[in-house]
């Protein structure tokens, strides 16, 4: 298997602060890895720096074959390549679901307004939420909005999706929905990087589980290590998890 992402002794400092000190680990095409890890361990950090949205300062970056150390990196063919959500979903309020998944493609592909609405259509029906297309985001629930937020992304056809704890701020039941269309991805073959604090789905759906700790990556292997760390930091870790 060919690793699609590629990071080796990545640092990344805000000013005096080094929040990456040198991070290490691949993920092959069609896995699923999950970071887990304490608040300010520099996990949303490392997931912004593989879509360039921060640049890095040390160590070497190969995402969907983009260099990201070198200046000259073509950010618009590595953002075409890499979808990336976040746990705030960002959608354009005055926009229509139909209007926020065909921007991108028309703006950014330059695609027509037909075929737009077709792939639109397409990655609305993958996150379940056809009859939805004509509402704007204020019509919908925190989740439906999480999950239009994922169809644009995928509406890019990505060959990377990035996700920054995209369930965090939903409530249980609205976690599920979107957790649901994070798996069904999964199964489709998707390379889905995640950054998530549920356990239960890391350990389900995740190939590959990687505990940051300080900027470092701490422990990594398959979702067998939430079961039976290796280390006491993440034996600590999971006991917290679970009590949540
Ligand atoms: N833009 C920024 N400027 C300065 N410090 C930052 C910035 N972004 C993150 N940090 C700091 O980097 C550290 C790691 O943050 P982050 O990557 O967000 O951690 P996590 O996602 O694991 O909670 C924290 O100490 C945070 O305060
Ligand atoms: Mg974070």
């Amino acid at each position: 298997m060919s690793p699609i992402v590629e990071l080796k002794d990545v640092r990344k400092s805000f000013g005096d602060l080094e929040v990456l000190k040198g991070v290490t680990f691949d993920v092959n095409r069609g896995e699923v890895a999950a970071i887990i890890g304490q608040s300010g361990s520099g996990k949303s950090t490392a997931l912004r720096c593989m879509d360039r949205l921060e640049t890095i300062q040390g160590g070497s970056m190969l995402i969907c074959g983009h260099e990201l150390h070198d200046d000259d990196v073509d950010l618009k063919s590595l953002r075409r390549d890499v979808g990336i959500v976040f746990q705030s979903y960002n959608l354009f309020p005055h926009l229509t679901v139909a209007q926020n998944i065909m921007l991108a493609p028309r703006m950014v592909k330059g695609m027509k307004q037909r075929q737009a609405r077709e792939i639109a259509d397409t990655v609305i029906a993958k996150v379940g939420l056809r009859e939805k297309m004509d509402c704007y985001p204020e019509q919908l629930s925190g989740g439906q909005q999480q999950r239009v937020a994922i169809a644009r992304s995928l509406a890019m056809e990505p060959k990377l999706m990035l996700f920054d704890e995209v369930t965090s701020a939903l409530d249980p039941q609205l976690t599920g929905e979107v957790l649901r269309v994070m798996e069904q991805l999964a199964a489709d073959g998707m390379t889905m990087i995640l950054v998530t604090h549920e356990m239960a789905f890391a350990r389900k759906v995740a190939d590959r589980v990687i505990y940051m700790r300080d900027g470092k990556v701490h422990e990594m292997g398959s979702s067998d290590i939430l079961r039976t760390p290796a280390t006491p930091e993440l034996a600590a870790f999971v006991s917290e998890s679970a009590e949540h």
